[in-house]
């Protein structure tokens, strides 16, 4: 059961997320746990998934923030701290003033070489030398979700090199991909993408960052906001 005083704060976390955007629809504006189908989206039931992350902003949690800096679109709420939770958080801490939420999945655009590519290469996050981390929560636009897969690949692959340009960066970069789209709930950004690095990979994840930015596939993104983020 929530307290109406967690009611009132989860609202005004929605709205520090939602920025000048304004994506609490009027339907959810007063009732965060039920679903626009109406299927139950208790805290209890969110917990159980274990794909599902948690980034929690506000004055608490192991990492220290840096910098919040809108790169389209909106800004977010500066926080102080961000702490990830692998799961649902019912109660979100005294302090909190964002909460974003995204699943991890499976591919959708890479190929079986690529996957192949990628296994041999890449590191889980949680390194204990990787003292840098990013989280940048991403929108693509209508348009990109109105094309088929087929040419979503494309633009993706064949035209942006998303995954070779970014296999040149493993495996010094660990990643996580969270989506948002697959919640039940509406959620201010389709992807949270989250990063973690040792400090001398710290210029690298600049020009990893901006060579994507500057393909076609960017063209697609209505918001991004990059959150940088240091621990001792
Ligand atoms: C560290 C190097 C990187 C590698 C190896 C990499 C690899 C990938 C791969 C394989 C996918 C596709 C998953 C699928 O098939 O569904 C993907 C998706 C994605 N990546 Fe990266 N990536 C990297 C860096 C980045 C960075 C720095 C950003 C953000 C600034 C980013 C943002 C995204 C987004 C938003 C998607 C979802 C695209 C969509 O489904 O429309 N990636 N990445």
């Amino acid at each position: 059961m929530l307290g109406k005083g967690l009611l009132s704060r989860r609202r005004f976390i929605s709205a520090a997320v939602g920025g000048l955007t304004g994506f609490i629809g009027p339907s959810h504006a007063g009732n965060p746990i039920m679903s626009e189908s109406g299927n139950s989206d208790s805290p209890d039931h969110r917990e159980m998934n274990p794909r599902l992350f948690t980034f929690v902003g506000g004055d608490s949690g192991p990492w220290v923030v840096q910098r919040v800096d809108p790169v389209v679109g909106a800004s977010m709420s500066p926080v102080s701290r961000l702490s990830v939770a692998n799961g649902g958080v019912p109660e979100l801490p005294r302090g909190a003033v964002w909460a974003l939420r995204g699943v991890t999945s499976n591919v959708r655009y890479t190929t079986r070489a690529e996957v192949a590519t990628l296994s041999a290469r890449q590191v889980a996050p949680g390194r204990p030398d990787a003292t840098h981390a990013a989280l940048i929560p991403i929108k693509k636009t209508a348009a990109w979700w109105d094309l088929p897969i087929d040419e979503r690949r494309k633009i993706f692959e064949e035209s942006s090199h998303h995954i070779a340009l970014g296999s040149k960066y493993l495996p010094m970069i660990a990643r996580r991909l969270h989506h948002c789209r697959d919640l039940a709930l509406p959620e201010p950004f389709d992807f949270l993408t989250w990063f973690d690095y040792p400090s001398q990979a710290a210029e690298s994840f600049e020009k990893l960052v901006a060579e994507l930015r500057a393909t076609e596939e960017w063209k697609y993104v209505e918001r991004e906001v990059d959150i940088r983020l240091t621990r001792e």
